[in-house]
């Protein structure tokens, strides 16, 4: 079938990537786009107490935090989600920006081979000498020397690249192996009031360290049908850490994300996820919106680079949430 919108689209394998002049498909040279102006835009939607909210109850406003009078010792929160792309990076970059403007004082941890963390505050990952991984893998690299700060004012971030990914081999013949990360962050602990490593997307020994040094697992959820399959698992990886490895383990929340609320089906989805996750799912819904991967492009997150967004409110808002909680 082919109606006027679909002339000339190929509605089956996408064609190959053109070649360049050296062989090496186009496609897999770094993608490089120069960030555009910050939008204009504003949200002028208030949300007022008890007004209905997405997740289908009534929305309860929780006021700013008061500021606090020292920094630390922090609360570790690993953002974790096996299912690849499901906003851990976005949420762990937009939730860290927000509870500074809190007062608080936050490290990022680069928990991915990705670098994405690192990538989406500017940092080019592969052009660094030294990330998590030497502080992990050698005892005389001490985890102060590679904190690097970040644009936003008293967020700091431990980086990472692509070595990380050989740690995971590495570290299975180690002696507490699994507790190589919280060993790693008690030097600057006591420096900050929140610690968000954003993971990777497998269960691997790399989450089980991020899980057995935190007292929370953050889990973005995707509004997506497939997204609720994987949960149980997650939930039971998670439960076993805490028998086993970190007794004081909790699951903070339960973050829905990629949130469309003109679809029937995002909507359903929201409906199962509070249906089966009662109040652990936090009220502040993350809406779909293309201003999440521009942030990306500019480097920085979205309550600085679009203030006034509806995204940057709602990163707000969990921040509020997560202090409360
Ligand atoms: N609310 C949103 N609306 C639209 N796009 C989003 C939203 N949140 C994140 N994205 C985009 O979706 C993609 C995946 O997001 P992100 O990198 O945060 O997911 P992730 O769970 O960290 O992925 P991975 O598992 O690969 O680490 C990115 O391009 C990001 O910009
Ligand atoms: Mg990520």
């Amino acid at each position: 079938m082919s109606t006027p919108e679909h002339a000339g689209q190929t509605w089956g394998a996408p064609p190959p990537p053109p070649r360049s002049p050296s062989g090496v498909p186009r496609a897999s040279v770094e993608l490089s786009l120069a960030p555009h102006a910050a939008p204009a835009d504003e949200d002028h939607t208030e949300q007022v107490a008890g007004d209905m909210g997405p997740t289908g109850r009534p929305l309860r406003q929780i006021a700013d935090p008061p500021l606090v009078a020292g920094h630390g010792p922090a609360k570790i929160l690993a953002v974790c989600n096996q299912k690849g792309g499901v906003g851990k990076t976005t949420s762990t970059i937009n939730l860290g920006a927000a509870l500074t403007e809190f007062g608080r004082r936050v490290l990022l941890v680069d928990f991915d081979p990705q670098g994405a963390l690192s990538v989406g505050l500017g940092v080019h990952p592969h052009q660094l000498d030294q990330t998590i991984y030497n502080v992990i893998m050698e005892r005389n690299v001490a985890v102060d020397d590679v904190i690097m700060r970040t644009p936003v004012e008293g967020m700091d971030l431990l980086p990472s690249n692509i070595d990380l990914s050989a740690a995971e081999i590495q570290l299975v013949s180690e002696v507490g192996r699994e507790h190589t990360l919280v060993r790693t962050l008690r030097p600057v602990i006591e420096h900050y009031d929140y610690v968000l490593v954003d993971c990777q997307p497998s269960l691997g020994l790399l989450t089980v360290n991020a899980l057995a040094a935190a007292d929370g697992v953050l889990i973005p959820l995707e509004c997506e049908f497939f997204s609720l399959r994987g949960v149980a698992l997650l939930i039971d990886t998670i439960e076993k850490v805490r028998e086993r490895l970190n007794p004081k383990l909790e699951i903070t929340g339960i973050l829905a994300t990629m949130y469309d609320p003109r679809t029937l089906h995002s909507r359903e989805v929201m409906a199962r996820v509070v249906e089966a996750f009662g109040d652990v799912v936090f009220d502040t819904v993350i809406n779909r919106t293309v201003r999440f991967p521009e942030t990306t492009v500019a480097g920085e997150p979205i309550t600085s680079w679009a203030p006034r967004s509806a995204g940057a409110k709602a990163y707000r808002a969990l921040a509020r949430e997560v202090i409360a909680r």
